[in-house]
């Protein structure tokens, strides 16, 4: 009798936090910045610690940046810490490099941005059931609610059909094998901005799962207040 796939395929969390943080315009990386009474890279932490699905989360740190030594949770027994890289996708390489010998070729891995410190243990639940049983995989990702316009200079060229159109959101979940050979086989491709599409670029078809709209990055000034509120709301 075959067993439950959830058994044999254990879960794995990679964190990119070796960013500057530059549309922020602080004085220190956005991952850093202070958050209902904490920092923004402590609350995802915590969160996906917290969830319990996780055999190990593995963040990827800028190697000049004071600021994570100093985090308590830099030293939680389940935390791994690895060399950030010069793009988003190289920082994602270098952690799940640090997973070698831990994780099997077709364990799960789950990206999440430590910019998005409002994920809920209700999405990352839903994901992991969702997914499980998918031979590639899948992120999160919100519809559009907008009409959405194609334009050229200021004019509008056609309306899209706002059915096809989905925000891709982390985490994004896939074999531990398949995305470190994806990352891998696309390295220095600017059209790799997340993890989803260093696969699709090989031929894989990724799969949707729908996420809570709270679920925000981390961008810009404006969006502190938003997560604070969103926050709020959650507790
Ligand atoms: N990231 C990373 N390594 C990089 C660039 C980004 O680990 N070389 C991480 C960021 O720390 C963040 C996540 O990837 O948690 C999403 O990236 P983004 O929101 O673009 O963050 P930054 O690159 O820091 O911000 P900006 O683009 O405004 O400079
Ligand atoms: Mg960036």
């Amino acid at each position: 009798m075959n067993k439950p796939y959830q058994q044999t395929h254990l879960c794995w969390a990679v964190v990119p936090a070796a960013g500057v943080g530059k549309r922020m315009q602080a004085d220190r990386p956005k991952q850093y910045l202070p958050l209902a009474g904490k920092t923004v890279i402590e609350h995802t932490l915590i969160r996906l610690l917290e969830s319990g699905a996780f055999q190990k989360v593995a963040v990827a740190i800028s190697v000049e940046d004071p600021y994570w030594p100093e985090l308590e949770v830099s030293k939680h027994p389940n935390v791994i810490t690895a060399p950030g890289g010069k793009e988003r996708a190289d920082s994602v390489l270098s952690a799940l490099k640090s997973l070698q010998g831990l994780a099997a070729e077709d364990d799960w891995v789950l990206v999440h941005d430590a910019a998005r410190p409002c994920l809920t243990s209700t999405d990352i639940h839903l994901q992991i059931d969702t997914l499980k049983n998918d031979a590639v995989g899948g992120i999160l990702a919100l519809s559009s609610h907008d009409t959405l316009k194609h334009v050229d200079g200021d004019t509008i060229t056609a309306t899209i059909d706002r059915k096809h159109i989905w925000r891709a959101l982390t985490p994004q979940m896939f074999k531990y094998g398949m995305l470190r050979d994806a990352l891998q086989q696309t390295e220095g491709n600017p059209a790799v901005t997340d993890e989803a599409s260093a696969l699709e670029l090989l031929g894989y078809k990724p799969k949707i799962v729908e996420g809570r709209p709270d679920n925000i990055k981390i961008t810009r000034p404006e969006d502190l207040a938003l997560a604070q509120f969103y926050m709020e709301q959650q507790s």
